[in-house]
């Protein structure tokens, strides 16, 4: 393909705009690996980058999208050949590489997975980024004895892509999870239907301001930070974990020493970006294997191609979406 299409993000005076653009295979940043992209998907991260509300691009002009699957065009790489399947999350890309929201991608060799068997270039691409990084919350929590027994999860933002493959990924591994959302009118059956066994409705919910509340949550996965954040550290209970992934309320976290000195909680931090390679290439195997998500159909709200990706990242910054959008490039399964 000597000229493709891809949404490329510019800065002009401070402000960045995005707009879909033909490119040639020069335009991109290095690396050893070219692909034919196959599908990408939306995470909020790119919404923030497509919109310009956050400061995600590191470099401009830049692709967004910081995910990708798809098929080996050519490679320098010695692992990797012509016609290989395989993906990219994460690793730099749509920040500070060009990234996967466009019909052709040049990636280092040192970002790419192989398609894990079991699992298509399409379904991948719905966990994306936000199901990796659910799933490298999983593997955190277990790590440092995260176990059923120990009572519910508590997920935040889960009418979202992370919260989302949360609710499955951990019910399927026999937690009992309880959903806390903005949304728990509209969309509890949703919910459900992913593997929540009670949705809590964050708007109504009392988080109390002791530095200790009744413990109640045998852990947690958090995706707003802010007030629920400190909320959850002050309710989870002796020896649980609380696996902190998002800011969509806030970047702040206002608690005491008293969770983590009194009743043992462990605040694990999650940086999906820089996962060790090991990890990255373990969890794929993963999810799909022992940790295969039952409700991908589920999950995957929405088919995208890129002249809808503008738009779509508007709704998804305004809140208005609920689960996972995946953009059509070839569509190659
Ligand atoms: N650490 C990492 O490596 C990593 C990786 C991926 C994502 N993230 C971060 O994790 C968070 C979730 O990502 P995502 O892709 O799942 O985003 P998303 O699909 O946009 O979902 C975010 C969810 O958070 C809730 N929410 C949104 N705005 C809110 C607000 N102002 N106040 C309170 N709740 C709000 C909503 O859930 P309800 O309506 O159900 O409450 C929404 O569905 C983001 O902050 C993202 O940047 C971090």
């Amino acid at each position: 393909m000597s000229s493709f299409k891809a949404i490329r993000v510019h800065q002009v005076e401070r402000a960045t705009h995005s707009q879909l653009e033909t490119l040639t295979l020069n335009d991109l940043s290095a690396g050893e690996v070219v692909i034919r992209v196959a599908w990408s998907g939306l995470n909020y991260k790119d919404a923030l980058a497509v919109s310009g509300k956050g400061r995600i691009i590191k470099s401009f002009p830049r692709n967004a999208g910081i995910d990708l699957s798809g098929e080996v065009v050519s490679s320098d790489a010695a692992d990797f050949k012509p016609g290989d399947k395989v993906l990219v999350t994460g690793c730099g890309i749509g920040e500070s590489l060009d990234g996967g929201l466009s019909e052709m991608a040049r990636v280092p060799a040192s970002a790419v997975v192989k398609l894990p068997a079991g699992l298509s270039l399409r379904e991948v691409m719905v966990i994306g980024t936000a199901g990796f990084t659910a799933a490298l919350a999983l593997k955190r929590m277990r790590d440092n004895h995260q176990h059923p027994d120990m009572g519910p999860i508590l997920v935040s933002g889960p009418t979202g892509g992370v919260g989302g493959v949360a609710l499955d990924l951990f019910s399927g591994q026999g937690f009992e999870v309880h959903a806390l959302t903005g949304k728990a009118e509209a969309q509890a059956d949703y919910l459900k239907a992913l593997g929540a066994h009670t949705v809590v409705d964050r708007l109504t919910l009392e988080m109390g301001n002791k530095p200790l509340e009744s413990a109640l949550w045998g852990g947690a996965v958090d995706n707003l930070g802010g007030p629920t954040l400190g909320y959850l550290t002050r309710t989870v209970k002796p020896w649980g974990n609380i696996a902190t992934i998002g800011l969509a309320q806030a970047h702040t976290l206002d608690t005491t020493v008293m969770p983590f000195i009194l009743r043992g909680v462990s605040l694990l931090g999650i940086h999906s970006v820089e996962c060790p390679r090991p990890w990255r290439e373990w969890i794929w195997q993963q999810l799909a294997g022992p940790w295969k998500l039952r409700h991908l159909d589920t999950l995957v709200r929405r088919e995208i191609t890129l002249d809808q990706v503008k738009e779509t990242c508007d709704q998804q910054i305004a809140g208005a979406l609920v689960g996972r959008t995946v953009v059509k490039l070839s569509g190659q399964l």
